[in-house]
């Protein structure tokens, strides 16, 4: 059962993030402002509601799951995921409201744009770092083989 939560949150809040990045390089490349000013408000609203929730899930399951578990990928799982969170809260979150509140009063100005740079940046960090704990996570749960045989 808490594998199960952990695997369903993990999944929702990479899932999250991925489409967000890919969405907002989708419509800043092509969009009109009037989409990519929608984009902002529904990465905000429902998206934000649904990313949080789902990370501190994942990460909460996590740290129970881990309890029972020790070695060099739980290390490395634990490790990671205050980098997430840290990442997640004081940079893609403020960056996500600022870039919404700007675009629904029309302002694409430089600061907009080094906004989106930094919470575009900020977003690959965290997509990283979360398919490296997937990466792990699958290890430990033997769906997938590991590299070297003394991984853990
Ligand atoms: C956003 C961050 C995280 C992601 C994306 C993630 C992803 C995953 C995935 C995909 C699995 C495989 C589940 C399965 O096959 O059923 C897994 C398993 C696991 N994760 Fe995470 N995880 C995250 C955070 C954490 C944290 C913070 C910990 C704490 C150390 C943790 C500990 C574990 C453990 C112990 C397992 C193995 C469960 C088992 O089979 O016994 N995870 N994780």
């Amino acid at each position: 059962m808490l594998k199960r939560l952990h695997l369903t949150a993990s999944m929702l809040a990479l899932f999250c993030i991925a489409t967000f990045f890919l969405s907002t390089i989708l419509v800043e490349t092509m969009g009109a402002r009037q989409s990519i000013a929608q984009l902002k408000h529904l990465i905000v609203s429902p998206g934000l509601w649904v990313l949080i929730p789902t990370m501190v899930l994942a990460g909460a399951s996590g740290m129970l799951l881990s309890r029972s578990r020790q070695g060099r990928l739980v290390g490395s799982k634990k490790k990671r995921m205050p980098f997430i969170s840290a990442n997640g809260l004081l940079v893609l979150v403020p960056c996500a409201i600022a870039l919404n509140l700007w675009a629904a009063t029309g302002r694409f100005d430089t600061w907009f744009y080094i906004v989106q740079f930094i919470e575009l940046i900020a977003g690959a960090v965290n997509l990283t770092l979360m398919g490296l704990n997937v990466r792990d996570g699958l290890r430990l749960s033997g769906r997938l083989r590991r590299a070297t045989p003394h991984g853990q």
